[in-house]
C-alpha cells in the first residue's frame, strides 16, 4: 500500500483544527493529499495554526450555532466542490464531579460532543453518499467505555458517540459511507495541557506507566489513526472503535 498521498483528490471537513488532534490531523490530511475545511469557534488559533497552509480554508463557527452545520458543509462545497470525509473532533471535558455537577456543564457538553456532531453529520451526508467512498470518524474517547475522575458528563457524552457512531454505520453503510470512531487514551494537547504542567509529581508518571510503551500520547498518533479510517484501504471497517492509548486500557 502506498505511503503517500493516501487522500489524493480528497475534500475533508475537521473540526476543532485549531489545537492538539484536530490540527495535527489538518497538517497530516492535506501533506496526504487532501484538501481541507478546518474548523474551530471564533477566536481561536485556527487562522495563525493554518493560514500559511495552501490546501485548507478555516472557518471559525462555534458548532452548536443552529446556522453552523450548513455553512460549515456550504464552505467545504464553495471551496473545493465536493466532500469525501469529516472527522468530527471538536469536543471539551469540563471538571465535572458527578455529585458536584454545576448548572449548564451536562448541557454543554452534550451539545458540542454529541448533538453538534450528529448535526453536522445530517448536514454533510447529502456530499458524502456522491463521493462513493464518504467517511465519517468521530473523536469519542477510551472514555467511550470507561468511567473517567470528575468528568461525568463528559464520560456520558463519549459513551453517545459510540452509540450515535453505530447507529451511523448502520443507515449510512447503505449510502456508501462508513462511520467509525476514533479513542483516544492520555494525549497532550491543549486539552490536558494545563494538567500535564501543574500535576503533582509522579502524576504524569502514573499515566505514562499506564501505557505499555511507556510514553504519553501525542495528538500525532490519533490524526494517524484517523488517518487510516479516512483512506480508501479502510472502505470495509464500519462501526467500529479503535483506541489510540498505548495499551493502558487493555490491562487490568
Ligand atoms: N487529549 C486527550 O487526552 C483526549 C482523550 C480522549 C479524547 N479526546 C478528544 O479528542 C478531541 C480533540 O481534543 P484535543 O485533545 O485535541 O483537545 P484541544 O482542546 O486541544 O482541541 C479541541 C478543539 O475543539 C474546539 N472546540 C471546542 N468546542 C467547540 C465548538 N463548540 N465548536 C468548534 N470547535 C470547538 C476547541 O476550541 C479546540 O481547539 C475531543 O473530542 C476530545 O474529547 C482527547
Amino acid at each position: 500500500m502506498p505511503t503517500e498521498n493516501r487522500l489524493q483528490g480528497k475534500v475533508a471537513i475537521i473540526t476543532g483544527a485549531a489545537s492538539g488532534i484536530g490540527a495535527a490531523a489538518v497538517d497530516l490530511f492535506t501533506e496526504q493529499g487532501a484538501r481541507v475545511v478546518a474548523c474551530d469557534v471564533p477566536g481561536s488559533a485556527l487562522e495563525q495554526r493554518h493560514g500559511d497552509n495552501p490546501s485548507a480554508v478555516t472557518v471559525a463557527k462555534d458548532l452548536t450555532d443552529e446556522d453552523a452545520p450548513q455553512a460549515v458543509v456550504d464552505a467545504a462545497i464553495a471551496a473545493f466542490g465536493r466532500l469525501d470525509i469529516l472527522f468530527n473532533n471538536a469536543g471539551i471535558a469540563p471538571y465535572d464531579p458527578y455529585l458536584e455537577q454545576q448548572p449548564g456543564t451536562w448541557e454543554r457538553v452534550i451539545a458540542v460532543n454529541v448533538t453538534a456532531v450528529n448535526r453536522l453529520t445530517l448536514a454533510a451526508v447529502p456530499h458524502l453518499r456522491q463521493s462513493g467512498a464518504g467517511r465519517v470518524i468521530n473523536t469519542g474517547s477510551v472514555a467511550s467505555q470507561m468511567a473517567a475522575a470528575s468528568l461525568s458528563a463528559y464520560v456520558v457524552s463519549k459513551h453517545a458517540v459510540a452509540g450515535l457512531t453505530k447507529q451511523q454505520a448502520l443507515e449510512l453503510g447503505p449510502l456508501g459511507i462508513t462511520a467509525n470512531y476514533v479513542q483516544p487514551g492520555f494525549i497532550v494537547t491543549g486539552m490536558t495541557e494545563r494538567y500535564v504542567k501543574t500535576a503533582p509529581p509522579g502524576e504524569i508518571d502514573y499515566w505514562r506507566n499506564k501505557t505499555t510503551v511507556g510514553r504519553l500520547g501525542e495528538a500525532i498518533d490519533v490524526a494517524n489513526a484517523a488517518l487510516f479510517l479516512a483512506q480508501d484501504a479502510a472502505s470495509f471497517i464500519n462501526g467500529t472503535g479503535i483506541r489510540v492509548d498505548g495499551g493502558a486500557t487493555m490491562k487490568m
